[in-house]
Parts: C-alpha cells; sequence; structure tokens
C-alpha cells in the first residue's frame, strides 16, 4: 500500500465514521414519506440494503400477504437493480436469515373499519414489521418502500421506529368511467397508485347521461344500447374487484338514479318521466331525463337490476348518486312537472315538492338496496327529513350537509373540497380537513363522519390524461385522510409529494411520462423545448370554466395544450414562491433573486423560440398569443427585478402602464391560464414603492 493510498483508507474511514456519526445524532427530517405515518422515532444508524436482502413472513397470514410482499420486492429490486436471491414468498418455503420479517396476527377482511394499524421498526441488522391483520401489513409494505434512501455507500433504510394506523377509516377515490369510458388497465394502475398512498375505498360510478358501463345480465339492453360499446363486462368487474382486494381496497360501485339517468332510457325509455325515445347524451351539464318514480315497473326493474349487481359488487356499501335531479337549484323541473301522473302521484302521497318525491324514491330504494344485503349511500341530495338515518351522505354541495347529517344522526363521507377535476391547487385540497378542531359537533357526533373521497369527473379527461388529473394531488389528499390532523406543512408537502409522483410511475402511471408524448403530438415532433417552457407555466382553466369558454361533447378531442397542461404547474408554483420569499427578504435573497433572474430570461426569450413551432403546428395556434404575454410579461418581470436589486424605485406611470399590460396577460386563452402573471405583479408593485 503506497502512503497516498493508506491516506487515502485513513479519510475514508474517519469520514464514514463522522458521517455515520452524524447519521447517529442527527434526526433525518427528510424523510419522503406520504402519507406521514401517525408516529415515528428516530433512531441511530441505518439498515444497508444488500443483494442478499430476504423477506420472511410469519405469524397467521394468507396469500394476499405472500402475495403482496413478493410484489413489494420486486419493486424494491426494480428501483435498486439489485439481485435478491428469493424468487416467490410462499407459506411452504422456510427462509433462512431474513432481513425483513413481517409478523400478522391475523387474515383481514376487506371490509369498512378493518385494522390496518403497523409497527415498524427498521434496525441496522434487522427491521420487523407488525401488523394485526395483512391489510395493516400491506400498508406498512408501502412505508417501508417509501423509507428507500441512498447514500454514498448504496442503498439503505434509516433506523426508525414507526407507529401507524389511519384517522380515517374510509379514504377513497372516485373514478367516472361513464362521461369517458376508463379501460381495466387504467382502473388497475390507479388501484395500485391508490394502495401506494393507503387509500382503501374505491368509488365506481358506473352511470350517467353519457355512458352505461356495466353488463347486465338481467337487463341487457342497458350495455347493449347505452353504452356506445364501452363498458365492462361481469368478468371485468370480478377482475377489478379481486385485483383491489388483493391491495386491501373496496369497491364500491355508483349507479345513479333517479336523475343523471340518458344512459338508462335510451336503452329502457319506459323507465322515463317522460315519454322518450331518449338518446345517450353528448354534451356535458344537466339534463332532463329520469326515472319515473310513480309506475311499479321502475321499481321492479331497480330490484332485478340492483339484485344482479348486489352479488357482482361484494362490498355492503352501495352508491345509488341521487345528485341532481329535478330541483329548482339545477334548472326547472321539467319531466317531473310536465307529466300529469306525477304531478297526481305528488298529490295522492302528499308530496309538497320534488325533493319530497326523491326522497319518496330513494325510500323505496333503500328497501330494495337494504334486502339485497346493501348499505345505501348517495350524494347529499338524499338527505330529507324523511329519510331513516342508516344511510350514507356523501357531501359534496358543501361541508354543511356532513355537519348537518351528522348533527341528524347520519354518518357522511366528504368529497366537497377534493373535486379534482376542478383543477384546483394541492394544497388547497391538502389543507381541506374532514374534521377542523372548530366544527360545531360532539364527539360522538364527529365519529359519524366516516372519511372522505377525491372525485375524478370524467368530462374533460381520457384514458391519456386522467392520471394527470389524479396524480401526484391525490396523495396529498390520501395523506389528509390517513396522517394526524396536525399535518399540514404545506411546503414540506410539496417536497413529499415530488418524490412520491415519481415514485408512483412505477405502477405504469402515465401522469408523468405522457406530458413529454403530448408535447411531441402537438408539435408535430419538432423538438418540444418551448413549448415545454411554455406549457409549465400555465394550467387549465379552474372550476367549470374549460366548458363555459368552450362547449365540448364526449367526442370532442383531449389532445390540445389545455390536455397537456398540468393542474398546480410546479414551474410556476415555485417561481410565485421565488418571488414571495425575495420580496420578503429582499436584501438577502441573492438565491431566489439569481433563480427568478433566470425564469424570467428563459420565458422572455421563449417566444422566439416557439413562434417557428407553432407556424408549422396549427393546434398550436391558440396559443401564440398567450406565448408572446409570457415573454412581454417576463421582460417587465425583469426590468422590475432590476430597480428591487439596484435599489431605485420605479415611476407611477411606468408600474400603471405595466399592470395593464400584466392585466391583459391575464385572460384564459385555449381554456388555460398564465400561472406567473400575479408573481409579476407582485414585482412591479414593489418596484414602484418607495424605499
Ligand atoms: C356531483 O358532483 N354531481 C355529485
Amino acid at each position: 500500500m503506497t502512503n497516498y493510498n493508506c491516506a487515502r483508507i485513513i479519510f475514508a474511514t474517519l469520514a464514514l465514521f463522522c458521517s455515520s456519526a452524524l447519521l447517529a445524532q442527527e434526526k433525518p427530517t427528510k424523510l419522503e414519506l406520504m402519507p406521514m405515518p401517525a408516529k415515528i422515532e428516530f433512531q441511530s444508524g441505518k439498515f444497508s440494503l444488500t443483494d442478499s436482502f430476504k423477506i420472511a413472513i410469519t405469524g397467521n397470514p394468507n396469500q394476499r400477504l405472500y402475495s403482496g410482499a413478493t410484489r413489494a420486492l420486486r419493486r424494491l429490486a426494480g428501483r435498486t437493480g439489485l439481485f435478491f436471491p428469493q424468487d416467490f414468498l410462499r407459506p411452504d418455503v422456510v427462509v433462512d436469515s431474513p432481513a425483513l420479517t413481517i409478523n400478522c396476527e391475523r387474515p383481514g377482511q376487506v371490509k369498512f373499519g378493518e385494522d390496518e394499524s403497523y409497527t415498524l421498526t427498521i434496525a441496522p441488522a434487522q427491521i420487523l414489521l407488525a401488523a394485526k391483520t395483512d391489510l395493516g401489513a400491506l400498508r406498512g409494505l408501502e412505508t417501508f418502500l417509501q423509507l428507500l434512501a441512498v447514500d454514498e455507500q448504496g442503498y439503505y433504510f434509516p433506523s426508525v421506529k414507526i407507529e401507524d394506523a389511519p384517522r380515517f377509516a374510509w379514504r377513497g377515490l372516485m373514478i367516472d368511467a361513464s362521461r369517458h369510458f376508463m379501460p381495466v388497465d387504467v382502473v388497475k394502475r390507479n388501484l395500485d397508485a391508490m394502495a401506494a398512498v393507503k387509500l382503501n375505498v374505491l368509488h365506481w360510478h358506473l352511470s350517467d347521461d353519457q355512458g352505461f358501463r356495466v353488463e347486465s345480465k338481467a337487463w341487457p339492453k342497458l350495455h347493449e344500447l347505452g353504452s356506445d360499446g364501452f363498458y365492462y363486462t361481469q368478468a371485468q368487474i370480478r377482475e377489478v374487484i379481486a385485483y383491489a382486494a388483493e391491495r386491501g381496497i373496496r369497491v364500491m360501485p355508483e349507479f345513479d338514479v333517479p336523475g343523471h339517468a340518458t344512459s338508462w332510457v335510451a336503452a329502457y325509455p319506459e323507465l322515463g318521466s317522460a315519454p322518450g325515445p331518449y338518446q345517450i347524451e353528448r354534451k356535458w351539464g344537466i339534463f332532463y331525463p329520469v326515472l319515473n318514480p310513480t309506475k311499479e315497473f321502475t321499481y321492479q326493474f331497480l330490484d332485478k337490476f340492483f339484485g344482479e349487481m348486489a352479488v357482482l359488487f361484494s362490498d355492503p356499501y352501495f352508491h345509488i348518486g341521487g345528485d341532481e335531479i329535478e330541483h329548482a337549484d339545477y334548472h326547472e323541473a321539467k319531466h317531473w312537472n310536465e307529466s300529469a301522473e306525477i304531478q297526481a302521484f305528488k298529490k295522492k302521497h302528499n308530496l309538497a315538492d320534488n325533493a319530497a318525491v326523491q326522497a319518496h324514491f330513494n325510500q323505496r330504494m333503500l328497501k330494495i338496496l337494504t334486502k339485497h344485503g346493501k348499505i345505501m349511500v348517495g350524494w347529499d341530495e338524499i338527505l330529507h327529513k324523511s329519510m331513516p338515518t342508516n344511510i350514507i351522505i356523501q357531501s359534496w354541495r358543501g361541508r354543511e350537509s356532513m355537519v348537518q347529517a351528522a348533527q341528524q344522526g347520519y354518518q357522511s363521507l366528504l368529497a366537497n373540497g377534493y373535486y379534482i377535476d376542478l383543477i384546483q391547487p394541492t394544497d388547497f385540497h391538502y389543507l381541506n380537513d374532514p374534521l377542523p378542531a372548530d366544527l360545531p359537533l360532539t364527539g360522538e357526533q364527529k365519529k359519524k363522519i366516516l372519511g372522505g373521497e377525491t372525485t375524478m369527473w370524467a368530462e374533460y379527461v381520457s384514458p391519456e390524461t386522467v392520471d394527470s388529473r389524479i396524480w401526484p394531488r391525490t396523495a396529498a389528499i390520501a395523506e389528509r385522510f390517513w396522517s394526524p390532523q396536525n399535518v399540514n406543512d404545506v411546503d414540506d408537502m410539496y417536497r413529499r409529494l415530488e418524490v412520491i409522483s415519481f415514485q408512483l410511475e412505477e405502477h405504469g402511471l402515465t401522469h408523468e411520462k405522457n406530458y413529454a408524448m403530448m408535447l411531441r403530438r402537438l408539435t408535430r415532433n419538432q423538438d418540444i423545448t418551448p413549448l415545454k417552457n411554455f406549457v409549465d407555466v400555465i394550467e387549465p382553466v379552474k372550476i367549470y370554466n374549460r366548458g363555459r369558454l368552450r362547449p365540448h361533447t364526449s367526442y370532442s378531442p383531449l389532445t390540445r395544450v389545455v390536455d397537456a397542461a398540468r393542474p398546480d404547474a410546479a414551474a410556476a408554483r415555485k417561481f410565485r414562491r421565488n418571488v414571495d420569499d425575495y420580496l420578503e427578504k429582499r436584501q438577502q435573497n441573492h438565491t431566489s433573486a439569481e433563480q427568478i433572474n433566470f425564469s424570467l430570461g428563459l420565458w422572455r426569450n421563449n417566444h422566439a423560440a416557439l413562434l417557428p413551432v407553432i407556424k408549422a403546428s396549427p393546434v398550436l395556434a391558440e396559443i401564440e398569443s398567450p406565448s408572446k404575454d409570457l415573454s412581454e410579461i417576463s421582460g417587465i418581470g425583469l426590468e422590475a427585478l432590476t430597480f428591487l436589486e439596484q435599489n431605485q424605485t420605479a415611476a407611477a406611470s411606468w408600474k400603471d402602464e405595466k399592470l395593464e399590460a400584466l392585466s391583459r396577460a391575464k385572460e384564459p386563452r385555449g381554456q388555460t391560464e398564465l400561472m406567473v402573471v400575479s408573481a409579476i405583479e407582485k414585482l412591479v408593485v414593489a418596484a414602484s414603492e418607495k424605499r
């Protein structure tokens, strides 16, 4: 050994010693877990992952845990490239010297309220995952995989002791497969992602005006005439339910009645409240067709249909929709109000208004579903003084209905505030707590709030874009449903979300990878860089504005710039944050100034590069004007930054002129909006303030 090599080894050993000593003392606060566990204790040291890593399962496990642990092992191998010795975990193979031991006390049941708790203890020589049920163990395996870290020595798991259990028992994602059909593969990859963030209910919206999506043997015209050929066979439904159950996820179907029923009456016009004929709806909105609550045939039909579906869908909870029917809140109650038969029925049964007619119908639904062993769930319109309290209210129009429901003794679920189709930022959803401390509810009433669901309504998504609307924002919502209430640091959520988002691609999700593909298509395979620079800082318009600005149908293309653009555009969000940081402590904030300067320079010059791309691809014509605006306002931002950096004050006339240009840039185009205007405005205002 040369002296030089010797010195190197001594130095390396010292460095290693110092860094592990540091690790032992320092709390590694930068864990990238989502949802954050209920309790984490940091311990000294780490478990180094090597290619001898093996898993053993003890206790009283079931096949689901062996399969789940095998999938986790393959994902670990996939991430690290390590060649682990184990192939499939099996009950009949004894594993010696396991690195990870999973102990499970009993097989869990995929049912509401099942125990999902676990403890995960990672020590330098041994990892133990202990759970009451295999479902808890599956949740713990996801935490384990999220803990994988890297340092100079390679892959490792930090030494921690985690004790974890969910805050809410019902943590759902609703996927609307009616407005745009979502093939089985789309549903499966989303189930994998749900499991990765510990969601446990797939609420499957299977019928609406635009499509009836399940094969019915009892009433075959439903799928034959109500779906344009896009429906799930019963075998596929069973396949999805089994796939979900393997991941500890329940599947609750929704068949929306009596409104949102055009596809039903397109198949069976005799169910309708008006004579028909009807055709599957191609537009978006709220429509007149509504089932006829006065005819015994309607109830016989639904009895037979729900009976069939009650067997197909094994979960006890069954959603009947119930939203947006013939109430003045939505539109004139045309079909019920114009039907002499229904008016006579109202009189005869002493039903004061259409809400009472719906409640009458719902009482029959409840009888039918109870007979078939189901618990009835519906949107908040089903809340009515004549309904018994053994139904579940899903609040979507406002959390008031959830509070009211709980006060009146109903169980409820919160969807209001989790409408991810409305393209609101992640932190808006993240900070929407189902049970804030100031809710006017007693302890008993609070227990009635079972949890929440995020809703992916599908008017403006296709199988190609749906993942980009669900993820990654749903991971942050999943944390809201799982983690303790005081886990609510927005900056830290965004830091972790970036990592979790990229990990979710492991399941074949397309929320990241389809972005570049869609931009390539939009440019007709030219260099996408200038288009990406632009789309990185725009977002689709929010709430229900997309349809207002440009009416769409179910067959409109979902391949335009607005579809490639993502909710909560990260580049724009980071820019806004940099500007806020900079303005808060300007003199000491050179890093932010440099970053702001870099971004504004990039955007100012981008239009010149993007223009030839736009000219060569007609679909991009709609972004020519906002792209030009981005350039112009970035130039304004740079001027403002120069004033600020040079400690000069801009004239009031300069400010007024620039703010006007900025206000023009706010106008949506192509149903998108520039997300950096407000931050540049702040720079302009600050530049013209006396200092
Ligand atoms: C709903 O969004 N109409 C439940």
